[in-house]
């Protein structure tokens, strides 16, 4: 069983900028929540190549760019899309309730 199988509030909708993304400590893990098009999306925040916050990174379309040596993540599944990052990157199921962003959080 999931060590985080519930909903969790993560924070109102309207903190989640348009075309930007945003690093926030929720249910102890350290996440990416982005808005695209409308659409929000989460991940982990720290990069899987190293020690570098993806929110401080530049968000272009669906691609998230590394700040430490530019590798590329798509938010929408987690995939690599440019080097050197070669893993995924864990996502997150995001809903939308009553205009607060909830989370339920992957192991
Ligand atoms: Fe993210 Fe190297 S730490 S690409």
């Amino acid at each position: 069983m999931s060590k985080h199988p519930e909903w969790l509030d993560a924070t109102a909708e309207a903190d989640v900028p348009d075309d930007d993304v945003i690093g926030l400590d929720i249910g102890g893990l350290d996440i990416a929540l982005y808005r695209v098009d409308g659409t929000v999306y989460a991940t982990d925040n720290v990069c899987t190549h190293g020690q570098a916050r993806l929110c401080d990174g530049f968000l272009e379309g669906h691609e998230i760019e590394c700040p430490l040596h530019q590798g590329r993540f798509d938010i929408r599944d987690g995939s690599p899309t440019c080097a050197p990052v070669t893993e995924a990157i864990r996502c997150h199921p995001v809903r939308i309730e009553g205009g607060r962003v909830l989370l339920q959080l992957r192991d």
